[in-house]
């Protein structure tokens, strides 16, 4: 008997790389927290407060965090709703266990980073300063235990990305099974299967 070809079912595809939304998200958070991390570091840190620059660095780290905030809630959101991807194994099994975790760790990382600025900002009444052009910055600022909190994450967070990056690259040159591809923004239709 003849069979139509359209009533041969088709083998349903399966999505190869994450969600576009979740990919243009992880790249646009990506490249602020990086530019916050190195501003933050090399500019923002060695102005003292009593230089005329300084009220202007601190408002494009501060409206740069709170983007970030922003972006991250959405992030978190799409992630929630979005079909996961399976893993992809390294080869080394205790190195497969930790990623998922890494990945949690920096998502609460991110957040400690957003909180502790935030409230520091807050407490020593930058916005006031920063925003409005209200007053002098004070010469240090308080509560001292927050700005030390927000140094320490801020280097544990540039730990915990070059340890990211490291294994992003490990997959994509090592093992070359495409990783990188998974999050990329280009139009790979290949890749994208039925359900990007
Ligand atoms: C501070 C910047 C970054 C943050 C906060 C970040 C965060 C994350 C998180 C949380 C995931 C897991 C996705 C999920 O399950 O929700 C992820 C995946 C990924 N990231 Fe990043 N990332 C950053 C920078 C980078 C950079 C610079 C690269 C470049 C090599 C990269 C490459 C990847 C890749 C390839 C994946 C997909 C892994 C997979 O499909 O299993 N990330 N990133
Ligand atoms: C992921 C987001 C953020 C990153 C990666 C980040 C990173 C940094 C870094 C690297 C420094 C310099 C630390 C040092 O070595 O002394 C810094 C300082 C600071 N950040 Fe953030 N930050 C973020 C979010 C925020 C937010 C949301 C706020 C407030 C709204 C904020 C307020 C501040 C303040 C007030 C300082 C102190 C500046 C100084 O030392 O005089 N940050 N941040």
């Amino acid at each position: 008997m003849e069979v139509k070809a359209e009533t041969i079912a088709q083998p349903k595809a399966v999505a190869k790389r994450h969600p576009r939304a979740l990919r243009v998200l992880h790249w646009l958070i990506a490249a602020l927290i990086i530019a916050a991390l190195v501003f933050g570091t090399f500019i923002m840190a060695r102005l003292p407060n009593s230089d005329p620059g300084k009220p202007f660095a601190l408002l494009k780290h501060m409206l740069t965090g709170t983007v970030i905030f922003g972006l991250s809630v959405a992030r978190l959101l799409v992630r929630a709703k979005a079909p996961r991807l399976a893993p992809m194994s390294s080869g080394m099994a205790w190195a497969d266990r930790i990623v998922p975790l890494v990945h949690r760790v920096f998502d609460a990382l991110v957040l400690l980073m957003i909180g502790s600025g935030l409230v520091m900002a807050l407490v020593s009444g930058l916005p006031q300063t920063v925003f409005l052009g209200r007053g002098a910055l004070p010469e240090h600022l308080d509560p001292a235990l927050l700005h030390a909190l927000h140094v320490f994450v801020a280097r544990l967070l540039a730990a915990v990305l070059a340890l990211h990056v490291a294994g992003a690259f490990y997959h994509q040159f090592v093992l070359r099974d495409g990783l990188i591809s998974r999050m990329s923004l280009r139009a790979m239709r290949r890749l994208d299967g039925a359900v990007s």
